[in-house]
């Protein structure tokens, strides 16, 4: 049964009611491709399905499944409004990059849901005030890069010298979720919050208790707002019925750290306009724009949810994979010696790490930090494929359907990545050019601005790990679940033993 001529699933006054009045445009196409429910007024079969994935950890898996069984584009019911979910990379493409369709589509809840963390920002709009965002920001994250790599090195040698390195047991996304932060608001504020220095042995100076404070905050208001949560249902009840305090005090504890440095920083530049720093954090120059304060407030809140858990999820992977494929240390390593001769890598020697780019590739498409998402319709419009019975004609999109997308699925489509799909194995990407199938950092004109960042700091990361640690071991136990958020992160972390390597200790 899957198309809305069957019989067993709804009745035709719910499709009937669902399409009324299409608009002209619309009316050229035929029927879309339905989920077949049980319940064809609000769908909450499915619903539920959905939410005991999320549940048991399997929500990417269950997807996947669930949309290729249908043909890549399903069209299904949700609290009684009309959604689409696919996989379909001809149909992704066509919403985020087709210059005729793109402005079809919009953001959609998140505007409303990430604002009272986020305010107005480049995630948060659409339009033209979108666009003004991402103008501010560009020119600011290319000046970033000419410091990236001197801001990677403080926090590494932090990371050395926090872990223990006896060869005990270690959670890694434990300390990249602190290093990234580190990093984020050295790079982006000017100062650090300075975590991952306590991490393991928590001290009582006052100035890592405020970013502690912060990171907790963070996390959580991130962790709450996305809705999904280490919650039990009575506690979600509860938040829905009595609203929750927790997360009030949050946004309070986050805005309030932001606002204070942001207050110092422009101290400290009126004290000294020739310091060496002021290329690291731009409130100076966007004051000088005419920004206020609290512009700059939320475009630097941006800024840090986007490059923040990305890049721990990113590295944990990394680490994830790279702990159970010795093979794999032993050709970086090579490529390390042949490169760098014994030298500390610079931004221009990290482009020439042609098997490093292909490994981090490889667990870009297998763990991408970014695994689903989603658009809303803001107009009536259309898609390429997903109508009628064999779900190859076009489809029909009406205004506020909201269109999920998985990019965990599109990741391991044999017809784009080879029938070894599961399998990680980065000299495939000697053979292929997926370009529509692949996109860890997104496309079109929304594509990531921290793409280059990101790259950098797994590359150089993994390059001073491998100098620094002779062995990295595997200890995980347990297969990589998905731990969902706003970003999709490794529910068992990544454990590894470290021993340093006393010849190339750095
Ligand atoms: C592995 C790490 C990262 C991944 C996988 C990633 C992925 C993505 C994706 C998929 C989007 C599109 C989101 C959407 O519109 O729905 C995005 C947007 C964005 N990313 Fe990243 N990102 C990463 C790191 C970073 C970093 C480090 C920064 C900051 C320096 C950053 C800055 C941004 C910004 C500003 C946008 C919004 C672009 C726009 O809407 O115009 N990202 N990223």
């Amino acid at each position: 049964m899957e198309n809305s001529s069957s019989t067993d699933f709804w009745g035709p006054s719910v499709v009937t009611w669902f399409n009324t009045a299409p608009s002209s445009a619309l009316r050229t196409h035929e029927s879309p491709r339905w989920y077949p429910h049980k319940d064809p007024i609000l769908g909450l079969d499915v619903l539920y399905d959905l939410a005991m994935a999320v549940f048991n950890h399997r929500f990417l898996e269950f997807t996947a499944e669930l949309i290729s069984r249908y043909g890549g584009t399903i069209t299904y019911l949700t609290l009684g409004r009309q959604a689409i979910y696919t996989i379909d990379p001809v149909n992704v493409h066509a919403m985020l990059t087709d210059r005729t369709r793109y402005q079809d589509f919009g953001v959609g809840s998140r505007k409303q849901s990430l604002k009272p963390l986020l305010g107005s920002g480049i995630f948060t709009s659409d339009g033209a005030i979108w666009k003004h965002h991402r103008s501010m920001i560009r020119p600011f994250l290319s000046r970033v890069q000419t410091a990236e790599v001197d801001v990677f090195e403080i926090h590494l040698q932090t990371l050395f010298q926090t872990l223990p390195a006896d060869g005990s047991t270690v959670d890694l996304q434990r300390a990249f979720n602190a290093m990234t932060l580190d990093i984020s608001t050295h790079l982006f504020l000017g100062t650090s919050t300075n975590v991952l220095s306590s991490l393991f042995h928590p001290t009582s100076d006052p100035s890592h208790t405020r970013g502690q404070q912060f990171a907790a905050a963070f996390d959580y208001a991130q962790r709450a707002i996305s809705g999904i949560d280490d919650f039990g249902l009575s506690g979600l009840l509860w938040k829905l019925v009595f609203g929750d305090k927790k997360l009030d005090q949050s946004v309070e504890t986050v805005h309030s750290f932001i606002d204070d440095i942001i207050e110092q920083q422009l101290g400290l530049s009126k004290l000294n306009s020739n310091s060496s720093n002021k290329g690291q954090n731009f409130f100076s120059d966007l004051l000088k724009q005419g920004r206020s304060k609290e512009d700059i407030k939320y475009d630097v809140l941006n800024l840090l949810l986007a490059g923040k858990d990305s890049n721990a999820s990113f590295l944990t992977s990394v680490w994830y994979v790279l702990s159970q494929r010795p093979d794999l240390c032993a050709k970086i390593r090579e490529e390390i010696n042949t490169i760098l001769h014994g030298n500390p890598a610079t931004l221009e020697d990290l482009s020439k790490f042609t098997y490093l780019t292909m490994v981090l590739q490889e667990v870009l498409r297998l763990y991408p930090p970014v695994a689903v998402n989603q658009r809303t319709a803001e107009v009536d419009t259309v898609l390429p494929h997903g109508g009628g019975a064999d779900g190859e004609s076009p489809l029909r999109v009406p205004r506020g359907a909201s269109v999920g997308y998985s990019v965990y699925a599109m990741h391991r489509l044999p017809e784009y990545f080879g029938d070894d799909v599961d399998e990680f194995r980065p000299e495939r990407w000697l053979d292929i050019k997926p370009k529509a199938a692949y996109m860890p950092f997104h496309a079109g004109p929304r594509t990531c601005l921290g793409q280059h960042l990101s790259m950098c700091l797994a590359k150089y990361s993994t390059i001073r790990i491998l100098q620094h640690y002779a062995r990295v071991e595997n200890r995980n136990v347990e297969p990589w679940q998905e731990k969902l958020g706003l970003n999709c992160s490794s529910r068992h972390g990544a454990l590894v033993g470290l021993t340093v390597s006393s010849s190339l200790e750095a």
